[in-house]
């Protein structure tokens, strides 16, 4: 049996909630033992759902009590900054759901609060721990595919979000193709120095209005030569899509789109397969399961969190340099973003 950990989620809104469920329900070892959102009634719905024992609108009262051990980060982008710095003054363990802040000197405030506390920090790239690209990125890693060459990542929502929810997301980049500068970042194991994107409002000219693009081609070179593309849309008809090829001196490597089930009709007329998955719940379930489970195995070993500050950090240095190139049509050198 685990040691138990005393964990309480602050933030009950979609991704709060399905951590809570997991919390409360499917990670050994874990005792949920209180859930606040600014909106009460939120987690009130939560809590009953889950018997989670405390239920508060103010997060502080989960920052005092000195039983809770870690919290889990799950409200609005614009209040993870200050509430890693908090929890991290209050010597709570943190795990924070991406991004930290769409603003690099918020990021490096609270990133320095957990520095000086000593406490840890995990971040949401949930990705990293699905069951394919974890394994995909071991086989780069034992050279199976030999230098690595061409990295091709396609990755698009079924619907796109609420316009009000595209007006505060920081826009494409920062929002959507975050995860999958960090996948990248993964999947290769270096750097990127130089990216070029294209974009495009192909979906709904109510999001271009907004600011915003839901068509997105970036270009990212690698320090040590890969060259890789990240395509975004945020509509695709079929459902979620999540494939990812990795190419290199020695073969390749993809993964394709899960499906509810791998059955395939074949009549006179058509083969026929499931479509995709829906959409993130659906599709990364086992991966939220699984980050989870190794953020609390670092609290108990006393380790190094999978997904550290730097690499909450790189993805939105990664999304600046994007907009940017978006912005003026060029390539832009990521370290031309300060
Ligand atoms: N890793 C992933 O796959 C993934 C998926 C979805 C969302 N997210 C991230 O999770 C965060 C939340 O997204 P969501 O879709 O659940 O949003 P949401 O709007 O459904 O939920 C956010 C909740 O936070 C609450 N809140 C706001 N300020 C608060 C505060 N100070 N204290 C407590 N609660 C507060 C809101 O009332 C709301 O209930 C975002 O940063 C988003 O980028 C990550």
């Amino acid at each position: 049996m685990n040691e138990s950990v005393n964990v309480a989620v602050i933030g009950a809104g979609r991704i709060g909630r399905l951590h809570a469920a997991h919390l409360a329900h499917r990670i050994e070892g874990a005792r949920l033992t209180a859930i606040s959102d600014v909106r009460l009634e939120a987690a009130r719905e939560c809590a009953e759902q889950l018997n989670i024992p405390e239920v508060f609108q103010d997060h502080r009262k989960i920052l005092d009590d000195p039983q809770v051990q870690a919290v889990v980060i799950c409200s609005s982008t614009d209040t993870h900054a200050s509430l890693i710095a908090e929890a991290a003054a209050a010597g709570k363990h943190i795990f924070c759901e991406k991004p930290i802040a769409l603003d690099l000197k918020r990021i490096d405030d609270a990133l320095a609060a957990v520095e000086a506390a000593g406490v840890k920090l995990q971040v949401g790239f949930n990705r990293r721990f699905d069951a394919n690209f974890s394994r995909m990125r071991e086989v780069i890693r034992e050279g199976q595919l030999g230098d690595l060459h061409i990295l091709r990542i396609t990755s698009r929502d079924p619907a796109p979000p609420p316009i009000e929810y595209i007006k505060v997301s920081g826009g494409i980049f920062l929002d959507m193709m975050i995860h999958d500068f960090d996948m990248a970042r993964y999947l290769v194991g270096d750097e990127v120095e130089k990216v070029f994107a294209v974009g495009a409002v192909r979906i709904d000219p109510e999001i271009g209005k907004a600011g915003d693009i839901d068509t997105a081609v970036v270009t990212l070179q690698f320090a040590n030569g890969c060259l890789a593309t990240i395509d975004n849309s945020r509509r695709a008809v079929y459902g979620y899509d999540q494939r990812v090829e990795a190419f290199g001196s020695e073969g390749m490597i993809n993964a394709e789109n899960e499906t509810p089930t791998r059955l395939r009709l074949s009549t006179s007329e058509a083969a026929r397969e499931d479509l995709p998955l829906y959409f993130f719940v659906e599709r990364y379930t086992e991966s939220y399961l699984t980050e989870m489970r190794a953020f609390l195995d670092c609290i108990r070993q006393d380790t190094e969190p999978p997904v550290t500050g730097v690499d909450a950090r790189v993805p939105v240095v990664m999304g600046k340099a994007a907009r940017l190139s978006f912005e003026q049509n060029r390539p832009v050198a990521v370290a031309e973003i300060k």
